[in-house]
């Protein structure tokens, strides 16, 4: 028997570390004013096959490190590196007092106290708010498009995308969908940021999905929503959602499934473990909580996207 998954997992961090830590300090946007170690840092950068060595002995970026690791590109992954080098990082140190506790490390990590709302830690200052409603983004690039052609979407007229980020979710349906209305529903702060992306393209209203009245819609969008909460609150959620919804309305999700083999799903269940009160779930659990909120079908897609999707329809 060989260690190899042992040892590549000793390594993988590091990884990690190398890709966030070259992000934070601009070297895709070319800056090689790195200080001491600065050529360390870039020869690991060349061997994760993020740079190239040229003849004169430079380093220029990898297509892959142009496309998404340059800070202005539009297919930018950088928002969620970021969040995940500030944030997530030194959160994810405290991993062993998560799992015996079972809840998140804010307050832990960066002395939060006093509860508030989940959301004020993520948007405590606007670098932190842009660098995650990026990281959506980014990620949501990689998704909706293809999520929102994996149900038969086309015979609904006003999609309203709950807690959508910088839109992209509800701005894919459109597109998909020619005589589908969209509308962006998040937290004034969100749509404050958002309004950069999808302005013009759909409507734009800011409220708390847990109070204030649902902008009408046959079909809402939860992309990402659920796995953050816990499961009380997921229940008004939908119940609110089921309550607005006219009869043949739908819910579109987009979370990661947990199946045995999607070992980013099971990550990301323990990132939720870290930075929220939620966790992923299976479909059946899906099925389960939808069931008991109203909804009379559901059918579950893995769409190969780093999140699947779910149609519930009441
Ligand atoms: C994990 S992000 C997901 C964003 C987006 N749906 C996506 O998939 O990229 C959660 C989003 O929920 C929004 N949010 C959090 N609490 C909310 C609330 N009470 N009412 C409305 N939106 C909320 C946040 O501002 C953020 O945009």
């Amino acid at each position: 028997m060989k260690p190899t998954i042992v040892l590549n997992l000793i390594d993988a961090f590091r990884h990690s570390k190398t890709m966030f830590t070259a992000v934070q300090m601009g070297v895709f946007e070319g800056n090689r004013d790195l200080g001491v170690a600065g050529d360390r840092l870039l020869e690991g950068c060349a061997a994760l096959g993020l740079l190239e060595r040229t003849a004169d002995g430079g380093y220029v970026n990898t297509a892959e490190a142009d496309t998404y690791l340059r800070k202005d590109s539009p297919h930018t992954l950088t928002g969620y590196i970021l969040y995940s080098n500030k944030a997530l990082y030194p959160m994810w140190g405290n991993l062993e007092d998560a799992v015996r506790e079972g809840s998140n490390r804010w307050g832990q990590t960066f002395g939060f106290t006093g509860g508030g709302p989940l959301f004020s830690h993520f948007f405590e200052t606007e670098e932190k708010k842009q660098d995650f409603l990026m990281g959506m983004h980014g990620f949501g690039q990689l998704s909706s498009p293809t999520l929102v052609r994996s149900f038969d979407l086309s015979r609904f007229r006003r999609c309203v995308d709950l807690g959508g980020a910088t839109g992209h979710l509800v701005m894919a349906a459109v597109e998909a969908y020619p005589g589908m209305q969209g509308v962006l529903f998040d937290l004034p702060q969100a749509i404050e940021f958002g309004k950069r992306f999808a302005e013009g393209k759909v409507g734009l209203v800011a409220g708390d999905f847990f109070v204030d009245a649902l902008p009408e819609g046959d079909l809402y969008c939860l992309g990402r929503i659920l796995h953050d909460w816990n499961e009380e609150k997921i229940r008004m959620l939908l119940r609110r959602v089921v309550d607005a919804l006219p009869e043949g309305g739908a819910l579109l999700i987009a979370e990661k499934l947990l199946r045995p083999e999607n070992v980013s799903a099971h990550m990301q269940s323990l990132n939720m473990l870290i930075c929220t009160e939620g966790r992923e779930r299976t479909l059946e659990e899906y099925r389960a909580l939808l069931t008991e909120a109203g909804f009379r079908s559901v059918e579950g897609k893995v769409t190969g996207c780093p999140v699947d999707g779910i149609l519930a329809v009441k």
